[in-house]
């Protein structure tokens, strides 16, 4: 199974999450950059204030086609109870149509974040989904760990 693991990440835990399951499943694996600044705290506020909303954002011109593969894995924190407009706007211009689709989200106050993210691909098919805590990932061995064992869950019979 041709596995792909795409992240937007801002602070780096949905990065060390991603890279960690693209290493235990032997994925490739494509950054989603904003090219909108979300540094500072105004910056911060309207990050929350565009994913709330639904709003994209401009990003950079991904490599990977997801023609290509039978799983994508999408990894990303959860703002303000939603998926983040990066990866809102990934999935308006990738479709993702009869895909296998796991779901990754750093937080713990999800919110609507998987409804809203599982509403942009209509038509793919949802086979597992891990929330990890930003707290549950500053300890890298413990985290790993746990993401080992449910990148084992997603490996084929
Ligand atoms: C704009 C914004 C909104 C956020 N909203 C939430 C939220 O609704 N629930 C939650 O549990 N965490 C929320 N967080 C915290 C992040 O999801 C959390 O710190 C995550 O681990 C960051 O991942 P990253 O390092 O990959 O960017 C928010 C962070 C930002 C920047």
């Amino acid at each position: 199974m041709k596995t792909l693991v795409i992240y937007y990440t801002r602070t780096g835990n949905a990065k060390f999450a991603a890279e960690t399951i693209a290493t235990e499943l032997g994925a490739d694996i494509e950054e989603v950059i904003d090219l909108k600044n979300r540094q500072g705290r105004l910056a911060f506020l309207s990050a929350g204030r565009d994913a709330m909303s639904g709003k994209e954002t401009e990003i950079a011109q991904t490599k990977r086609a997801t023609a290509d593969y039978d799983l994508i894995i999408i990894t990303q924190p959860v703002w303000a109870g939603s998926p983040t407009p990066a990866i809102r706007t990934y999935l308006n211009k990738n479709d993702l149509s009869g895909k296998k689709v796991a779901l990754f989200f750093t937080d713990s106050k999800l919110g609507q974040a998987i409804e809203k993210t599982k509403a942009l691909m209509p038509n793919s098919t949802f086979i597992a989904e891990l929330t990890m805590p930003a707290k549950a990932l500053e300890n890298k061995e413990e985290a790993k760990k746990k993401i080992a064992e449910w990148c084992n869950t997603l490996k084929p019979a």
